[in-house]
């Protein structure tokens, strides 16, 4: 498995990731869950992941911290660089990135511009993988978000997505298009207020690429025959101003038991959290919510990840 970008093995967009190489990602996470409940010798001893996060997280965080712990490396972390870093103190993402590199073996980036990634892929000599780049791309989730479909559902051709939610600023959204897009037999549904709706360029690539894409009212009529509720918060903070519409509008997408009586019995509901009122926590009992399942596959997948990124 290779992943490479301009000779670094950098991971910042989805795009970067075909079908066989997804494939042989997923073999390895699945390997790398089996090594978390049997255990295994150290992978990556002597190697260190830095942490650099300009923007809160949870999952993302400490699921790369948890990877690279249990495949024997060691991590250094800044988890508010926006305020305990030396960007206070005026430095550059640039010049930050290339201090880090030299302290650490890769260096795993959460920022609020859009293109941050890039930016410092640009100048790193270690690899920068992309924990989410403002309203731009999240690619490490949408592999997890994968990997939990083809998990829970067998398959990855053919299947009838609906994306929920924030559309517009939803960076898991963006990426997870991206992936699913590559795959036979794709349509998605999209259900989400009319602010927020995904940009048309996305719109235009993912029917370039053969997809059916239709528009719903509300989520009660876009689930009645879908195979994943990809379910997704109102980015409140990427808002200019708060969209009193879209809030009211929230409520015509959020899921909820009647929601899921309308749901097909082998379909699934995912959302890559954290949820802000957008699943009624009275779903949670339900099979089909899948979203904590797809959280726990984080640690497999960027086991995965970092082992391709760091390995030999
Ligand atoms: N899914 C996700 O990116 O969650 P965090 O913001 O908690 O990392």
């Amino acid at each position: 498995m290779e992943i490479r970008s301009g000779g670094t093995r950098h991971v910042v967009s989805a795009e970067q990731f075909p079908p066989a190489l997804l494939e042989a990602l997923f073999a390895s996470a699945g390997e790398m869950a089996r090594r978390l409940r049997a255990g295994g010798p150290p992978l990556l001893p002597g190697r260190v992941m830095a942490t650099l996060f300009y923007e809160p997280s949870t999952r993302t965080r400490l699921s790369f911290e948890s990877a690279m712990l249990r495949l024997g490396g060691q991590v250094v972390s800044t988890e508010n660089a926006r305020d305990f870093s030396s960007a206070i103190k005026g430095e550059t993402l640039e010049d930050s990135v290339r201090i880090v590199g030299g302290y650490a073996d890769c260096i795993v980036l959460r920022h609020p511009e859009e293109g941050a990634a890039a930016r410092a892929a640009a100048v790193s000599t270690v690899p920068v993988i992309n924990a989410g780049d403002g309203r731009g791309e999240h690619p490490t989730q949408a592999l997890l978000d994968l990997y939990t479909i083809r998990s829970e559902l067998g398959r990855l051709e053919g299947l009838r997505v609906v994306m929920a939610g924030d559309l517009a600023n939803g960076r898991t959204v963006h990426s997870l298009i991206r992936l699913l897009s590559q795959y036979r037999g794709l349509r998605v549904t999209l259900a989400g207020p009319e602010e927020l709706r995904l940009p048309a360029p996305a719109v235009q690539a993912l029917r370039q690429s053969g997809a059916e894409v239709r528009e719903a009212q509300s989520l009660l009529e876009a689930v009645v025959d879908a195979d994943v509720v990809y379910q997704t918060r109102i980015q409140a903070e990427r808002l200019s101003q708060p969209l009193a519409a879209a809030g009211q509008d929230a409520a015509r997408f959020r899921v909820t038991r009647e929601v899921m009586a309308a749901l097909p019995p082998g379909a699934v509901v995912m959302h890559p959290l954290p949820r802000v009122g957008e699943i009624d926590p009275e779903v949670d009992s339900d099979p089909r919510a899948a979203y904590f399942r797809q959280a726990r596959n984080g640690v497999p997948v960027r086991m995965a990840l970092l082992a391709s990124v760091l390995g030999e």
